[in-house]
């Protein structure tokens, strides 16, 4: 016995272990499964990604022993290069197999329930506003245009470096992707999702010599709203802050 509690949070791990007798989810739930790919109107505005670029190279032993969480960032934009390479690090598709796109980061049961936006701050040659990462395309698509610097900080617990990153990752989850294979315990694998692909993105971020900071704290409802999500089939997860660094 502990004395851990019975809180939500424990509840739900010890309700969703896997014992050998049972796998989860008793009674056995059903849900109707969402599209793969999330796809925004034709008159949406898109731009297509620049290629990664052949001259980002790096050691990865030195990067990992490198990496830092970093706050303090110069005012000074991101390249759209540059900006291409931690989407693609985070996201990119680097197999493709039948029906399957395989992406730079793991995912449980190949089923990719996270999103990407990026909210541009500073990016030469792309207009501020909150962008959706299109995988298949390689592009991103402007669903909220607009300077958001004031939003997001407040969004984000008053933490100032979100105002003063060149680019703000934002991550969201759509449970449908994952729901209707793992059930309930699909809410676990959505955020180790999350974090193998912040990961990366830290990785790639420090190999380019920018600044990254993961956030966890954050009013889920105002990042929300700045997606356009509904926050019920696709709810905020997870952001981070890049800019460049001294
Ligand atoms: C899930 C998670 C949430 C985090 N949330 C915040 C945050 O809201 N604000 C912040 O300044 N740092 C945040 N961090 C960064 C941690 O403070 C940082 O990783 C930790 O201090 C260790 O430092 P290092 O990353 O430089 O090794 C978060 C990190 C993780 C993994």
């Amino acid at each position: 016995m502990t004395d851990l509690g019975a809180g939500i949070g424990i509840r739900y791990l010890l309700e969703t272990r896997y014992d050998r007798d049972d796998l989860g989810g008793q009674p056995r739930e059903h849900f109707s499964r969402a599209p793969a790919f999330k796809e925004y109107p034709p008159d949406t505005r898109r731009v297509k990604l620049p290629a990664v670029a052949e001259q980002f190279k790096a050691d990865f032993w030195a990067l990992v022993k490198e990496r830092r969480s970093l706050r303090d960032y110069l005012d000074r934009p991101l390249s759209l290069v540059e900006l291409a390479g931690l989407l693609w690090a985070t996201q990119g598709v680097t197999l493709t197999y039948r029906n399957f796109a395989f992406r730079a980061v793991p995912s449980a049961g190949a089923l990719y329930p996270v999103e990407t936006y990026v909210a541009v701050h500073q990016v030469t040659g792309l207009d501020p506003g909150i962008w959706h990462f299109q995988v298949r395309e390689f592009g991103l698509e402007l669903v909220n245009p607009g300077d958001w610097r004031r939003e997001l900080v407040a969004a984000g617990l008053n933490q100032s470096f979100l105002g003063t990153a060149a680019v703000v990752f934002i991550w969201s989850g759509i449970l449908r992707r994952s729901l209707w294979k793992y059930r309930q315990r699909a809410i676990r694998y959505l955020f180790l999702d999350a974090g193998q692909i912040c990961q990366n993105l830290h990785l790639a971020a420090t190999a380019l010599e920018l600044g990254c900071c993961p956030v966890g704290a954050f009013f889920d409802g105002e990042v929300e709203r700045l997606l356009q999500i509904d926050g019920q089939e696709e709810v905020a997860l997870y952001l981070a802050a890049v800019g460049r660094v001294g």
